[in-house]
């Protein structure tokens, strides 16, 4: 049992100790039923009080018992939360550091609760897709009034203690201590002044739960949250829970809220929601390297670069207050570099982002230089130069020279080789990729790259450095693109052929954004410059010549189309504008193409252009698996989540292939294997692949 029970004189302490954040599993539950029945058993005891130990008080239901046996086991939380009900000694909640989901409707079901200032309270279900099954949505809105308790429950955000028990009327609260520090003290006292009172227990469900614009109330709060979560149907469900709450009796409205929130358990969006929580915690452990591995201090860092990158990178670690020095090679490139640090900066004053004097305190923290010996004391440098492998070996031959000893010396190259960028030094285990997206203050995911000789406590520093700067990061081994990239390779590979077998730009792009892409293939290429893809298949044709392709690409570069930078590329764009419009011009280039590859066009169905793209990044996903490039599953998703604009709400594309069956993937891989013009050998279903659908297993 993860509960601990003690008596305290006439008070008995049921403390919550599932570390941890004292999720509410199987062993919790029964390990607080079985206290509660010591001390309603023991006549010295006249009250009792609930608390948690360690870091919280309750982080809610044990997410990962969610869709095994033990979730259903009883006592099962609605359960464990009647018994606390149906005491006849009364039970003080003693509220700390974070009080969510399971954990607040548990909280609520006790008679009294005491918080200690500065707890986290949230009904954060409807982040996992789910709306609070045990009570939450019918017991919250009646002690702190429908709209705020509405507006937390279709947010799922948290929100502070002392801030709700200064809400006029609330009555979540019957104590907020003075400080975290006393609280256990304070619930013991409140709990004994509350032990001899006369009268019935007083119960959140007995009070009234009333809108003064009743279902008028509702409607509108429908129209806001429907506009808000499209693809997402727990927000609206939400609401109906509330709903219930203010039509039903309370019984009933349980019984409303339970069939909705079990209905929601088994969608697919709550599916993808719950996946991705725990991909993206588990993306920071590395199989090889422990938790405990000491990280080594970063306090200044250094950055080789200002150009597009380089700038980016720079506003992370500002906007976490560690001080960055730039180097260039001239003093104009230095300008300019911070010139456009200084606009975003500003763009964001403008909008009401950044306050005034934070801005300032940033680019205090910054400085430049044109001399290496000027990043002797960085405890990180990161390169962020011109692509070029020679360009590179200068850089590190010189961040060799100056750096001191134990500096992390990374590179943010996009495709070039981290091992031999490490060669350069005289200390390749202090090397690493940090492989930034573009723009790099924005973008949520950093692929750390493992070189052969990268050191352990070089990547457990740069994961916790990604954590500080509020990146997602995920370990890449060294390949031609890395995860990402490599993925990416192959899906921009099957547009080409969709085009060359009778679909257009449009109707692609239309395809793949109707799946819930953030944008299709042709119009981020014209976004991220079409030359980029260009230079890199000029690269490929020397390294592999027998590598089948698509020359569509190329012939539109050959027309100088390189997207919205030149105003034009698979589509045309408007002056000032970038509003993407199918181009004539290039679709008869298409056709031109086509009838050069004897190709007669047919109709491609919106389904098989999902099917190809996505698939194909499920198949290169598998061989990078194969290979050790990614450890798991769940951080190639985390990489496509985070990096390239796949829809959340279908979990990545390994999670994706799980949930339509690896069966079906694989059939539909063998038969675009029998597609002409495709490439057979590419869609060979991965070895990995074939073995899972043998064993009738998932990626796991
Ligand atoms: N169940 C099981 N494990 C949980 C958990 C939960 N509810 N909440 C957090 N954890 C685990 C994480 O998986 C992680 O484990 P790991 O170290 O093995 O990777 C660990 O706790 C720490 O989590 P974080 O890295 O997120 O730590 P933080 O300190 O940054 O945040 C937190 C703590 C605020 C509690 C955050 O983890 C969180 O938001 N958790 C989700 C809370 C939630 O969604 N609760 C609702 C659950 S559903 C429910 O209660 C249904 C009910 O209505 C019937
Ligand atoms: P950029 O051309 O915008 O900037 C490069 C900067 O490096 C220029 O300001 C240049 O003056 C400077 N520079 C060149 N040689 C130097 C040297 N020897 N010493 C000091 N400074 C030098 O290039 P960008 O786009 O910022 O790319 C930089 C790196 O980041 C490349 O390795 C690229 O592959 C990688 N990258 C680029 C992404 C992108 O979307 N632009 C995304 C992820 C990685």
């Amino acid at each position: 049992m993860t509960a601990e029970y003690k008596v305290l004189g006439d008070v008995a302490v049921i403390t919550m100790a599932n570390p941890p954040v004292n999720g509410l599993g199987l062993s919790t539950r029964t390990g607080i039923t079985d206290g509660l029945s010591r001390a309603l058993e023991d006549a010295a005891v006249k009250a009792i009080v609930i608390t948690g130990a360690g870091k919280a008080f309750s982080g809610g239901a044990d997410i990962k018992e969610f869709g095994t046996p033990k979730a259903l086991q009883d006592p099962n939380l609605l359960s464990v939360i009647l018994a606390l009900e149906a005491s006849t000694k009364p039970i003080v909640a003693a509220i700390h550091s974070v009080c969510m989901g399971g954990g607040l409707e548990l909280a609520l079901g006790c008679h009294y609760r005491v918080a200690a200032p500065g707890t986290s309270v949230a009904l954060p279900e409807v982040k996992l897709g789910l709306l609070p099954g045990a009570g939450g949505t019918q017991r919250l809105p009646r002690v702190l009034g429908v709209e705020t308790a509405l507006n937390m429950i279709v947010s799922g955000e948290a929100v502070k203690s002392e801030m709700l028990a200064a809400l006029p009327n609330q009555k979540l609260f019957d104590k907020l201590t003075a400080s975290p520090e006393s609280l256990f003290d304070e619930a013991i006292e409140f709990a004994r002044s509350v032990a001899g009172k006369d009268g019935e227990l007083p119960l959140v469900r007995k009070l009234p739960c009333k809108h003064p614009q009743g279902d008028a109330y509702f409607q509108f709060a429908r129209n806001m949250v429907g506009g808000m979560s499209k693809n997402y149907p727990a927000p609206l469900k939400c609401v109906d829970a509330v709903q219930a709450a203010t039509q039903m009796k309370f019984d009933e409205g349980m019984a409303e809220e339970r069939r909705l929130f079990t209905a929601l358990m088994f969608t697919p969006e709550s599916l993808a929601l719950r996946h991705l929580f725990m991909a993206e915690r588990a993306a920071s452990r590395i199989p090889d390297v422990p938790e405990d591995t000491p990280q080594r201090t970063i306090k200044s860092v250094g950055v080789i670069g200002a150009g597009t990158m380089g700038g980016g990178i720079s506003m992370n670690f500002l906007n976490a207050g560690i001080p960055v020095k730039i180097l260039e090679m001239k003093q104009e490139a230095l300008d300019r570099g911070i010139a456009t640090i200084r606009k975003n900066y500003e763009a964001q004053v403008k909008k009401g982002k950044l306050k005034a004097d934070k801005y300032e305190q940033r680019m205090a923290l910054l400085s430049t230089t044109l001399d290496y010996n000027d990043l002797k004391d960085a405890d990180l440098i990161i390169e962020a130069v011109f692509e070029e492998l020679g360009v590179k070996e200068k850089v590190f031959k010189e961040l060799d020279r100056v750096a001191k000893p134990g500096a992390i010396l990374a590179s943010n190259t996009s495709t070039l080789d981290v091992d031999k960028i490490a060669a350069f030094t005289q200390r390749p285990q202090d090397v690493v990729g940090m492989h930034f997206f573009s723009p790099a203050n924005v973008m949520k995911l950093l692929e750390v790259v493992r070189g052969k000789e990268t050191a352990k406590d070089v990547l457990a520093t740069v994961m916790g450095v990604a954590k500080k700067i509020k990146k997602t990061a995920v370990v890449s081994g060294v390949c031609d693109g890395f995860i990402g990239n490599r993925m990416i390779e192959q899906y921009s590979r099957q547009a080409g052929f969709l085009l060359d077998e009778g679909a257009t730009p449009q109707q692609v792009d239309k395809a793949i954004e109707k799946f819930g892409f953030a944008m299709g293939p042709f119009r981020m290429g014209d976004l991220a410059g079409n030359d980029i893809g260009w230079a890199i298949r000029k690269r490929r044709a020397v390294e592999h010549p027998d590598m089948k392709y698509s020359r569509t690409a190329d012939k539109l570069c050959e027309l100088g189309r390189f997207g919205q930078k030149t105003g034009a590329g698979w589509y045309d764009y408007q002056a000032g504008k970038r509003d993407a419009i199918p181009s004539e011009l290039v679709n008869k280039m298409i056709e031109d193409h086509r009838k050069e590859l004897g190709i007669t066009p047919r109709k491609i169905s919106d389904e098989e252009i999902v099917q190809r793209l996505v698939y194909a990044l499920v198949n290169e996903g598998a061989h990078i698996l194969e290979d050790g490039i990614a450890s798991k599953s769940g951080d190639i998703d985390m990489v496509y989540l985070t990096g390239y604009g796949f829809p959340i709400w279908r979990g990545g594309p390994m999670h994706y292939a799980n949930q339509v069956g690896l069966y079906n993937v694989a059939e539909a891989m063998k038969r675009f294997a029998r597609n002409p013009h495709d490439d057979a050998s590419f869609w060979q279903p991965a070895p990995l692949i074939r073995k899972l659908v043998a064993e009738g297993k998932q990626f796991g």
